[in-house]
């Protein structure tokens, strides 16, 4: 059995989780996703009292759970992400004291010695009963991230993620097996990775797992899942978009309009391109462009769109989202659909044989 099976006992093959999505990743989201066999994320900022409101709403929804609930520990089958630059250590402590998440997920550190304080903490905390997660975006950050807290996964996020991740990336599609050469040469196989960035559907999963990952993280398809917490307005734009490689962009713009001040200098986002990019790079100052974007974000969900200033966060998948569906659906069709990929790719392999015998 995988290390991740026995850890996560309630998970089905092939291994999936909700990416942890500030705003967007609801208690009923994270619930639903783990209910179905994957594991469910929230994100925790800095507030406790909401951060605890979360954590009681997912315990709650879960209690009559037999299928999470099957390994009977006091575990809760869910994990809990933070942006480590604008979070709080003693916010996730007190959480994980009290809540005992399955997993906690450390991203974006402002220096990385952050890495080892927090996960040293965290597992103290939780008397190493949850694990902890680091999600990066580079090989050398993996590097780091091994050498200063010896993660029990580390979440590899691809240059397609929707969100933030770094300005310089590289594809999932080298990023997963070069960390995996590294861990390989230097640790043995020991840390599982999962990859992130790009993947919506089974074959995305199943390609991560010819890469090597042990699983996958998906974001932008549960923004269109029934129970993120995002605007309609948001879900729709996500559903018409299509060739995310030309309708989304990195940039700092989103952070700017919002005004979110501290992420990590090398960090941008990936978001829907729209009037707001258009503006900037037509020469409209900061300050025109915030101003403009305020406007609109008081009319609500009219302001969505191409020709809206909306925040729009989406990865270069975007284009394979069709539908809004219930979190566990998702899970569900990706699990099978992994499942024929991965058929259809051993199936192409055989028809292959007899010319390697030419
Ligand atoms: C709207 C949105 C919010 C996100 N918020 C977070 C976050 O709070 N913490 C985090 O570690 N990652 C966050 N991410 C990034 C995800 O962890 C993940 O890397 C990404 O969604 C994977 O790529 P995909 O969107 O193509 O599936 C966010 C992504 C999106 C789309």
């Amino acid at each position: 059995m995988s290390l991740l099976r026995i850890h996560y006992p309630w998970t089905k093959a092939p291994f999936l989780a909700s990416a942890p999505m500030l705003g967007a990743a609801t208690p009923a989201l994270a619930a639903s996703v783990s209910k179905a066999g994957g594991i469910g994320f929230l994100a925790g900022s800095a507030n406790s009292d909401a951060l605890d409101k979360d954590l009681q709403q997912v315990a709650s929804i879960l209690a009559q759970d037999r299928t999470t609930k099957a390994n009977g520990s006091d575990i809760l089958p869910i994990g809990l992400g933070f942006q480590l630059w604008g979070a709080k250590l003693s916010v996730a402590v007190s959480a994980v004291k009290k809540h005992l998440p399955a997993v906690v997920w450390l991203f974006a550190p402002s220096d990385e010695r952050q890495l080892q304080e927090w996960s040293r903490e965290l597992r103290t905390a939780s008397q190493e009963k949850t694990k902890i997660w680091i999600q990066v975006g580079t090989v050398q950050d993996a590097k780091r991230a091994v050498e200063l807290a010896a993660p029990d996964v580390l979440v590899l996020q691809g240059s397609d993620a929707g969100g933030h991740g770094h300005k310089r990336s590289a594809s999932t599609v080298t990023l997963v097996p070069e960390v995996i050469d590294y861990l390989a040469s230097r640790h043995g196989a020991s840390i599982p990775v999962l990859a992130a960035g790009g993947i919506m559907d089974g074959r995305g999963v199943a390609s991560a797992i010819a890469l090597g990952a042990a699983g996958a993280v998906m974001g932008t398809r549960f923004l269109a899942a029934t129970e993120a917490g995002i605007a309609k307005g948001w879900q729709k734009e996500l559903l018409k978009a299509t060739d995310g490689g030309v309708s989304t962009g990195r940039s700092t713009l989103p952070d700017r309009l919002k005004q979110t001040v501290g992420w990590p200098e090398h960090f941008d986002g990936r978001a829907l391109l729209n009037k707001g990019h258009e503006d900037e790079q037509a020469g409209l100052s900061d300050a025109e462009n915030v101003a403009l974007y305020k406007q609109e974000l008081a009319q609500g969900d009219d302001s969505w769109g191409a020709h809206g200033r909306m925040v729009t966060y989406a990865g270069t998948g975007v284009g394979l989202v069709k539908e809004i569906k219930p979190a566990a659906e998702i899970v569900r069709e990706v699990h099978m659909s992994a499942r024929k990929a991965t058929q259809n790719a051993a199936e192409s392999l055989r028809d292959s044989e007899p010319h390697s015998k030419l």
